[in-house]
């Protein structure tokens, strides 16, 4: 009796922590946008509505399009520095959904 309970006690703990696991996709709030302060906001703001992926509204509609130049290494343009941790950060967000 008393090993079944801790057996069930030890199995729901697994369970719990499996579920805690299952959501690790980035988010906009917490991984893409200081990413897009650092590396894309200096051409990319308020003055360029169209293209402010400081806004996540703006980001979401345009996001194929961006993951399509950080992969591709068309953006930042030539010269500006983006390590490949950062590009896979954006590509991972557009993969899973580009959650808010
Ligand atoms: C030095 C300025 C500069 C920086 C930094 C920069 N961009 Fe751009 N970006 C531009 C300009 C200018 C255009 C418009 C010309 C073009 O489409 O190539 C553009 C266009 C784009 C487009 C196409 C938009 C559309 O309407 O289809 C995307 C997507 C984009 N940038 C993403 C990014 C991302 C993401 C970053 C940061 C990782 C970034 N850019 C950093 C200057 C910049």
């Amino acid at each position: 009796m008393f090993n079944y309970a801790v057996l069930g006690i030890v199995s729901s703990f697994l369970g719990m922590s499996e579920g805690y696991r299952a959501d690790t996709s980035p988010t906009y709030a917490k991984d893409v946008k200081p990413i897009i302060e650092n590396r894309c906001q200096v051409c990319h703001n308020e003055m360029t509505p169209e293209r402010n992926w400081m806004d996540y509204d703006t980001a979401y509609k345009k996001r194929k399009e961006i993951k399509k130049r950080v992969t591709e290494k068309s953006m930042p343009p030539f010269g500006m520095p983006m390590d490949d941790a950062e590009r896979k950060v954006v590509k991972d967000w557009v993969d899973s959904g580009a959650k808010k």
